[in-house]
């Protein structure tokens, strides 16, 4: 099946590792020019939450390629923090992250972007079910999911997509990486970090975490011209992990 991604030009935003680097990439092997964002370099360097970010990146992204005819609103994180110890700013950290970074590159993007278009949010199942392993997380992926809905019917007449999708667990540096996600879950419930990796496990009903190159495959079909039906849909890819059908 031929994705009609040749030529296109992709902005990915949290480029720089994780699902992320796996989408960049696959993009990049059906020939489209992708804009890798992240704060670290390597790619394009910006901080998605900087109000002055979408006109850089948009800028940057139509000076290398011409146009811009993807985004993927990728970037975001979390952290293992209990409720009652969730600051204020803890709360404003996942707001711009979550809410206010897409939403001004949605917004950008719409004022370039027409027929063909298509905008892929990385949302999370945590907005689909929430867990209070971080609720500022979910309240924020919950609100991007919103997020994701309006810009699509805000879209639709124009012909430019949006959807989202909503992966669970995944084995990304977020989860893996040293002090990541699988540390942090040992560390509050005083196991061992493969027994924090077997509890998350046990709780999909596919019995492990996803790859990164498992929700990429997802991200990069919604991206694709062969998605030309799909607009305002959220697309769990969860292993199985929220038993909501809608
Ligand atoms: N892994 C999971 O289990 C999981 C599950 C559900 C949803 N998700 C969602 O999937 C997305 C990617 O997660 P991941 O697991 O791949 O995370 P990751 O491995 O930690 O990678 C996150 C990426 O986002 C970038 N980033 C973070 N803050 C940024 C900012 N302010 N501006 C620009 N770039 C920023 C990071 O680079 P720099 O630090 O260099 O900026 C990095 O490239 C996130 O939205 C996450 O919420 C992940």
């Amino acid at each position: 099946m031929d994705l009609g991604l040749s030529g296109k030009a992709c902005i990915v935003t949290g480029a720089s590792r994780g699902i992320g680097l796996a989408t960049a990439r696959f993009l990049a092997s059906e020939g489209a020019s992708v804009l890798e964002v992240s704060r670290g370099g390597g790619g394009f360097t910006a901080d998605v939450t900087d109000p002055d970010a979408p006109e850089l990146i948009m800028g940057e992204c139509e000076r290398r390629f011409g146009s811009v005819d993807v985004l993927v609103n990728n970037a975001g994180t979390s952290e293992a923090k209990p409720l009652e110890e969730l600051t204020d700013a803890d709360w404003q950290v996942q707001w711009e992250l979550h809410v206010m970074g897409p939403m001004r590159l949605m917004r950008a993007a719409g004022e370039r972007m027409g027929e063909g278009g298509r905008i892929v949010n990385v949302c999370s199942s945590s907005g689909k079910r929430p867990s209070l392993t971080n609720a500022a997380y979910s309240v924020t992926k919950a609100a991007q999911l919103s997020l994701s809905r309006t810009f699509a019917d805000a879209y639709a007449g124009r012909g430019l997509l949006v959807n989202a999708v909503a992966p669970g667990a995944v084995a990304t540096p977020l989860w893996m990486e040293e002090g990541g996600l699988a540390d942090q879950a040992a560390r509050a419930k005083g196991i061992s970090r493969e027994e924090a990796l077997e509890a998350a496990a046990a709780k999909i009903p596919l019995g492990r975490l996803g790859t990164e190159e498992e929700i990429a495959a997802v991200i990069v079909f919604l991206c694709s011209q062969r998605a030309s039906n799909v607009t305002g849909a959220a697309w769990s890819v969860d292993g199985g992990a929220v038993p909501l059908f809608i």
